[in-house]
């Protein structure tokens, strides 16, 4: 009689110590240090059994990116019920639960909550959340002697051969977005093409109206669709933003959010330009980066500002299944010192994927001026220019069909002897840490 009592307090036993949530000594600290602290309770990935589900194959388009953002929703609700159920009986009101990510935020909670959560049965970590920097632009250069006629395209807009296919197409209404500090829609470079969506997930402003108390984000998205002064690489292309940072960077929290607003809109963009990252193997946000591919949407990420030295690719930037890229300056494409080489920290996986213009590029400011930068910040938004390019000349072009062409046609560079070590080699070979597939020539890719 006794059998059945027994089984059920072991099953218990054995259920608690297995499945007991882990808090991350990080966060231990943080809570000892001030008492209260932002958390992020992060439970396993759905992405695998989201992308096995046999109606992700059958479905294509919108069809599939909704079927898709509806079972991740349906799937990350179950499995977050019990935790916001838990905060909610303990009080906790300023929680953020998240779809793209099997993730809930929290703001401000103290000891006792995080005690309380990670007694909860379940595999699931209690952490602080990431924090990530811009890609901070490295140097600021002379912006007095750019030209100001009209069809003089700035150094990298011709260097990677866009305006040789500007008679075919200048980006043509395909809708483009950056995550950064927001952009200048007023900026007479970006106000013609500004398809109407902005969020602003950094928070500096209740209405979301487009604005950049930064810089960063309207250069950045002036290199790719600026209308002015040559500055863009698909100046016909129509851009919308999500402000995922500000000049002190931005969280994990941020930015999620930003990758969840992209999926939702109504129309998708064709390729998410983002220039910024931080630390490195950080698989944090692979999930979002899979939900976009899965979308159709082209993620292109920096390498970072780390180098010169070998394995300096920073996160996201040296993770599989997106393009990042390094900077290259203006004599010779020779590699910008700053830039971030491959590997990917602790392996042989080569990175970034290809290199673009970045020393000395002149974009948009939000005061209305242009300025002149240097940062693989920079170098990002070129690919990303040139992505919406071939999508504008070629609808139906799918990801892996850019990516193979962006590799397989570019310019390559003498690779400095210093770089060459990156790839555990003294002789000139493609691809290598530094240019990865080489300086993109989006000529060539769309000839
Ligand atoms: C160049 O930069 C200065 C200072 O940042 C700014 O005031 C000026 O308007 C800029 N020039 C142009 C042509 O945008």
């Amino acid at each position: 009689m006794s059998y059945f009592p027994i089984t059920v307090l072991l099953t218990l036993a054995v259920t608690t110590n297995i499945h007991a949530g882990d808090v991350t000594s990080g966060l231990m600290e943080k809570l000892k240090a001030n008492g209260k602290a932002d958390a992020v309770l992060s439970m396993p990935s759905i992405m695998s059994s989201v992308l096995s589900n046999p109606m992700m194959s059958l479905l294509s388009g919108n069809d599939k990116t909704n079927f898709m953002t509806g079972l991740m929703k349906q799937m990350t609700s179950a499995s977050q019920a019990p935790f916001l159920n838990a905060l909610q009986s303990l009080g906790v009101k300023d929680t953020q639960p998240f779809w793209v990510a099997n993730k809930i935020s929290m703001k401000g909670v103290g000891a006792p909550v995080i005690n309380a959560l990670s007694a909860l049965p379940g595999v699931f970590e209690i952490r602080e959340p990431f924090r990530v920097n811009l890609v901070n632009p490295v140097e600021r250069g002379d912006n007095s002697s750019f030209s100001r006629r009209s069809g003089d395209a700035q150094w990298g807009v011709q260097r990677i051969g866009a305006c040789s296919v500007w008679d075919r197409t200048k980006g043509d209404g395909v809708l483009v977005a950056n995550i950064d500090t927001g952009v200048a829609a007023d900026h007479e470079a970006l106000s013609g093409n500004y398809a109407g969506k902005f969020h602003d997930a950094y928070g500096g402003h209740t209405e979301d109206e487009p604005y950049d108390d930064g810089g960063h984000g309207t250069h950045t998205m002036g290199t790719i669709c600026g209308q002015t002064n040559g500055i863009g690489v698909a100046p016909d292309a129509r851009w919308v933003a999500c402000k995922g940072l500000g000049n002190d960077g931005g969280t994990e929290v941020m930015l999620s959010e930003c990758a969840q607003w992209i999926l939702d809109l109504e129309e998708k963009p064709v390729v998410v330009s983002n220039s910024w990252g931080g630390g490195q193997a950080g698989k944090w946000y692979n999930d979002e980066i899979t939900a976009w591919q899965q979308a159709g949407i082209v993620p292109v990420f920096a390498i970072g500002n780390s180098g010169p030295n070998c394995g300096t690719a920073n996160s996201p930037g040296d993770q599989p299944n997106l393009i990042s890229v390094g900077a290259t300056q203006q004599s010779n494409d020779i590699m910008a010192k700053f830039s971030s080489r491959g590997p990917l920290k602790g392996t042989k996986t080569i990175k970034p994927e290809v290199a673009a213009p970045g020393q000395n590029v002149l974009s948009a400011w939000p005061d209305g001026s242009y300025q002149s930068l240097s940062g693989t910040s920079m170098a990002t938004p070129h690919v990303a220019g040139a992505v919406a390019l071939m999508k504008a000349a070629n609808p139906s072009i799918t990801y892996k069909q850019i990516y193979q062409k962006l590799t397989s046609t570019t310019d390559k560079p003498t690779v400095a002897s210093g770089d060459l070590k990156c790839s555990g080699s003294t002789n000139q070979k493609y691809p290598n840490n530094a240019y990865g597939y080489g300086r993109i020539n989006v000529a060539k890719a769309m000839a």
